[in-house]
């Protein structure tokens, strides 16, 4: 029988996720939005979704994550968790809803109660004590380093981090701090491929890369690119619909391309 991702069989929790990291097995994750789509993910075996930010851009027509609210990323939420009932879903914080780690623990909690299995926030060293706060009260975390676009106009555009030693050390650094402080999972988004397998192998927690080169524990893409519907697509992302030939078949096929090593290559990752 050919190899290919099959429907997921039970909820995959944090456990699942680091068991995965130790045995050398990659993990999906896909950001989308709504309840179809999320209940396509759960029958193609995607292991984790991300409600993402993104979605100001992707759904709601923004120029930025900047204006996403938490009432929007709650109503996102509510979507995807009734659509899947076994895949580990991931929501944002949005722009500035965890600048305190009090802030953090109110909207943490909105998001949980939406139907979250964990929350995703941006940032380094500075969130340590916000992530312990966060998963000592039961709410796990998903830190997000590299690419941090709510932060946009602090890193002045979109573009790769961690190219020079002193920016590739600093964010090693904010891994390592947030790990240590009870992290559950990283998002690593555009960075040189070595920083995304150095940081891999110096963390306990699974890392989930976009545009951090094949080294991660996990891929992460936005599901509006794996379907050719943006406009100008990121380089580190791909079109899988072209080849496969229908939805179901290419979520299979990123699936399947990241379980296999295959993706991603050179051509979508960052020197
Ligand atoms: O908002 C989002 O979709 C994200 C991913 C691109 C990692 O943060």
């Amino acid at each position: 029988m050919p190899y290919g991702p099959q429907e997921l069989s039970k909820p995959v929790t944090v456990q699942t996720l680091r068991k995965m990291k130790a045995d050398g097995e990659k993990f999906i994750c896909v950001a989308l939005y709504d309840a179809p789509m999320a209940a396509m993910a759960q029958r193609t075996g995607v292991e984790t979704l991300l409600i993402g930010d993104s979605l100001g851009m992707t759904v709601l027509g923004y120029d930025s994550t900047i204006p996403v609210t938490m009432e929007q990323m709650i109503y996102h939420v509510e979507a995807v968790a009734r659509g899947n009932k076994k895949s580990l879903i991931m929501g944002d914080l949005p722009f500035m809803t965890y600048a305190t780690p009090e802030q953090a623990l109110t909207n943490a909690t909105r998001i949980m109660q939406a139907g979250a299995h964990m929350v995703k926030i941006e940032g380094g060293a500075w969130l340590a004590p916000t992530v312990k706060m966060l998963t000592e009260r039961g709410i796990p975390v998903c830190a997000h380093l590299g690419l941090t676009p709510q932060s946009v106009h602090k890193l002045g555009g979109f573009r790769v981090q961690g190219r020079d030693d002193e920016r590739a050390g600093e964010i090693l650094d904010d891994a390592v701090q947030l790990d240590e402080a009870g992290a559950d999972l990283l998002v690593l988004e555009c960075v040189p491929t070595e920083l995304g397998k150095r940081i891999t192998e110096t963390v306990t927690m699974p890392t989930i890369g976009i545009g951090a080169g094949p080294h991660t524990d996990a891929q992460v893409l936005v599901i509006n690119d794996i379907l050719g519907l943006t406009e100008k697509p990121p380089k580190f992302s791909k079109n899988f619909l072209v080849e496969a030939g229908d939805i179901p078949g290419a979520l299979r096929k990123y699936a399947e391309d990241v379980k296999g090593g295959i993706f991603p290559d050179a051509d979508h990752s960052f020197s």
